[in-house]
């Protein structure tokens, strides 16, 4: 079997410091991730966890909800359950507050007391806190002597894990950054997009380089349109608060939207290595046209939902969510009709889409392709152009959708599809996105992070966006019953260019 991270550097003992350790993401992500490498033999042989945060915990209160998180949210396989205490004996809680610094000293003190230098000198500080105090985690961190701008060939090593939202637009975005390299190098900074760590997202450039078939046929010659979407079932729901301040287009398209666009449109890379990939990447983004205002009207839709039904359940309206402002504006849907300026894609339109309180949680990229000349066949009223559609969730798999003869004494063709699945090719367990972040934030491989220029770019673009919307009201076909497809206006726009939405369907 041909492996892409047959180069993948080896894991060193260390110790992952999460900041943040009494909060959600800690329970139902990163411990239960770091449990099942551990169970995988995948962690290194040495290594340490230390829970950092405000409460009052002792180690074992910690690794009892510990425990709780990882059999809630944890998938666990026959045999893993009774590993947990061997696992556990590497758990241990740091009591301090944030922006206090004497807590990092006392962290710097407790780093010192392991056994191991290694243990004292690999460090990978996880920032799983609020935004408003990623600055000043990190200077404590250097004050405390715990962070520094590595040098190469310096003995240990130390990498910042930056969960998301990097920044609120590009100004704070670049503030961030240049506070964060006054600590360390971009090197040493990894941060996250969690849609990078999902199987079906890092197949997307297997798919493509790694087969002959389809790369042939990946540029504007072939290629009518793409689109991609990433509909979710669920509502804010208790994230009111939040969403008021982030919308839809900051949450969702900045980041997951955005990297699934430019795996998809990326040229191949030069290597494998992460510099390489980023470098391609980052070049899609900046390739994107540039919107002015009269753009961002005819090529952006917002919505927002109002109360309806999804999956037989009765959903309360956006404004009536609680500390959302009964007049809100916030879009808790997008769609976005993007163009590439570069050879490959000149003139392709790539749609994008993506909404809370959709029909069904699914989000997959479908590539849409030219109609066959017309001539013969295509003149039968109902033939389809092929379409190829990469399903990232759930229901992980690929579709071809292609023309056959139904069998017959009549010339009747129709669609039929070929389908491959994730589940009974490779079984059902497809890892968690945390368990590969991790595991490559641990190896030092940055190739599934955001690079400085990266982020930066994707703010330009949504900064752009947010800048045509200024402050106009939403419009009557900007609204969306809960359980549906979105608003009208996301029909309309498609329709511009005689296209239509493929809505995702639910799993088999
Ligand atoms: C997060 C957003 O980044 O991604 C959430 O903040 C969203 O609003 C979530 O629900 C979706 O992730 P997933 O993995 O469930 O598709």
């Amino acid at each position: 079997m041909a492996r892409l991270d047959a180069g993948r550097k080896g894991v060193e003992p260390c110790t992952i410091v999460i900041f943040g350790a009494s909060g959600d993401l800690t329970a139902r992500k990163l411990i239960p991730a770091l449990f099942r490498l551990f169970c995988q033999r995948q962690l290194p042989e040495r290594f340490r966890v230390v829970g950092f945060a405000r409460r009052e915990k002792s180690d074992e209160s910690w690794r009892t909800e510990m425990r709780a998180g990882v059999e809630e949210h944890g998938r666990l396989e026959g045999g893993d359950a009774a590993r947990w205490d061997e696992f556990a004996v590497n758990l241990s809680y740091h009591r301090g507050d944030l922006t206090d610094s004497a807590a990092y000293t006392g962290l710097a003190q407790r780093l010192d007391g392991f056994e191991d230098s290694a243990l004292r000198e690999n460090l990978v500080f996880y920032l799983a806190i609020s935004p408003s105090l990623f600055e000043s985690a990190v200077d404590r961190l250097h004050e405390a002597g715990l962070l520094r701008r590595q040098e190469e060939g310096a003995p240990g090593w130390q990498r910042v894990v930056v969960e998301k939202p990097f920044g609120t637009d590009l100004a704070s975005a670049r503030e961030l950054n240049a506070h964060l390299i006054r600590h360390a190098r971009e090197r040493q900074i990894f941060r996250i997009d969690h849609y990078l760590g999902k199987e079906t997202v890092q197949n997307i450039m297997m798919f493509r380089f790694s087969n002959a078939l389809f790369e042939q046929l990946w540029h504007r010659e072939t290629i009518e349109h793409v689109q991609i979407t990433v509909s979710e079932d669920i509502g804010v729901g208790s994230r009111g608060g939040y969403f008021e301040e982030a919308g839809t287009l900051r949450d969702m398209v900045q980041n997951h939207l955005l990297q699934i666009l430019s795996l998809v449109a990326m040229e191949p890379p030069v290597s494998l290595e992460a510099e390489a990939i980023r470098n391609e990447k980052v070049k899609v983004l900046q390739s994107i046209r540039e919107l002015t205002s009269e753009d961002v009207a005819r090529q952006v839709v917002r919505g927002q939902y109002f109360a309806g039904t999804v999956n037989g359940e009765s959903r309360q309206g956006y404004r009536q969510v609680e500390r959302v402002d009964s007049e809100s504006n916030v879009e808790t849907y997008v769609a976005a009709k993007l163009f590439i300026d570069n050879w490959r894609w000149s003139g392709v339109p790539f749609y994008l889409r993506t909404g809370k309180n959709l029909p069904l949680r699914a989000s997959e990229v479908r590539v849409q392709f030219r109609p066959v000349p017309n001539v013969l066949f295509a003149r039968q009223a109902d033939l389809q152009p092929n379409a190829l559609t990469l399903r990232l969730q759930p229901d992980e798999g690929i579709f071809l959708r292609f023309n056959g003869k139904v069998p017959g004494n009549s010339m009747e063709i129709r669609p039929v599809r070929m389908h491959f699945g994730y589940d009974a090719e490779f079984g059902a367990y497809t890892p968690e996105a945390y368990e590969r972040l991790l595991l490559e934030a641990v190896a030092g491989d940055a190739t599934l992070f955001i690079r400085r220029d990266e982020v930066e770019t994707a703010w330009e673009i949504v900064d752009g966006i947010r800048a045509g919307w200024s402050d106009t009201p939403l419009s009557n076909r900007e609204f969306y019953a809960a359980g549906t497809w979105g608003p009208m206006a996301a029909e309309d726009l498609l329709a511009q260019s005689g296209h239509k939405w493929h809505d995702p369907q639910p799993a088999s």
